[in-house]
């Protein structure tokens, strides 16, 4: 069974830009490994959390999937190929490179590649952000979420629902159809959209401790309007309060925080809208803009809200010792 996103690899063209946004932007600890040939991007106490590789071709996003061991792993090829997957073990370098201690991959509906592993390394030396920041919520929920965008989204929901036991969180059908899917607490860690653009990576959301951080991160935005995707915004489902970037790669970046955790009671909701408030998103036309905006003001006037549920202890609360109440 799938317990998180434990890390993602990001292939691009843009590998300096990547170094820049994540060091200064996101304050991510960037390692440089093999002379630039490859750079680990740390969140937390594990070795990485993003594998950024340099290439000439089109820039990627892979999920790396993570099980709990070797036995896991073994009945996640099974049931893999039960559905029809071919599996593929991953090379001696490619498991080194992600610090795991197996990994292997397959090809999705959409043609991405897709990884599961087990076994990711810790570092062995506490964060060292790029800057000061209360660090990233990441654990049992793994590194956030990914956003999809998907031209054979019955056959991405089944392979992610059927064979990997993803659980629906909620769907709607208001700006385009969405789906979203967890498999631990994190309200969801995959989404897959029906946005139009056919088989893409709409985003990645990383979960900041502190929502200061998130402040800071707009603020350094807004010296670059251009690179704001989605403006400040509060989502309807998990409550994530967040702005989303344009990366490097063109695909989006989400900031957030305070995302709200599930159970096993959850309710499955046909969703009245994607957020609460805010969330211009500059990469939709302009008459969905305009309903997504209509569909703000009936919210509003509804006067739907939701609480805020507060994350977890922050770096400096770690290095002390003291916990949440
Ligand atoms: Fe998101």
């Amino acid at each position: 069974m799938i317990k998180a996103l434990a890390y993602v690899v990001i292939s691009t063209p843009k590998l300096t830009e990547w170094c820049a946004i994540g060091t200064s932007l996101i304050g991510l600890q960037v390692d440089v490994l093999n002379q630039g040939a490859a750079v680990r991007m740390r969140m937390d106490d594990k070795i990485q959390r993003l594998l950024v590789l340099p290439t000439d071709g089109n820039p990627k996003l892979t999920m790396g999937f993570e099980v709990e061991n070797e036995a896991a792993l073994a009945q996640t090829t099974v049931d893999l190929n039960r559905a029809g997957y071919s599996v593929f073990s991953g090379t001696a370098d490619e498991i080194a490179l992600r610090g795991v201690a197996n990994m292997f991959y397959f090809i999705d509906p959409d043609g991405a590649r897709v990884e599961v592993a087990w076994g990711l390394k810790d570092a062995g030396s506490a964060l060292q952000p790029g800057r000061p920041i209360g660090g990233f919520r990441t654990g049992e929920l793994g590194i956030g979420h990914v956003a999809l965008g998907t031209a054979q989204h019955s056959e991405m929901s089944a392979l992610y629902k059927d064979t990997l036991h993803f659980k629906t969180s909620d769907y709607g059908n208001t700006l385009f159809p969405i789906e979203f899917l967890h498999v631990n607490p994190r309200h969801h860690t995959l989404g897959l959209a029906n946005t139009g653009r056919g088989a893409a990576v709409h985003h990645l959301m990383l979960e900041y401790n502190d929502w200061d951080d998130v402040g800071r991160a707009y603020d350094m935005a807004l010296e670059k309007p251009e690179s704001i995707a989605v403006s400040l915004g509060r989502h309807i489902n998990d409550h994530v309060t967040s702005f989303y970037l344009y990366t490097p790669d063109g695909w989006m970046l989400e900031l957030g925080w305070a995302g709200r955790l599930i159970d096993d009671d959850w309710q499955v909701e046909d969703l009245a809208g994607l957020s609460l408030w805010g969330h211009d998103r500059s990469w939709l036309p302009q008459d969905k803009r305009d309903e997504a905006k209509k569909i703000l003001k009936m919210l509003s006037a509804r006067g739907l809200r939701a609480p805020i549920a507060l994350p977890t202890e922050t770096l400096e609360k770690k290095a002390s010792g003291i916990k949440d109440e």
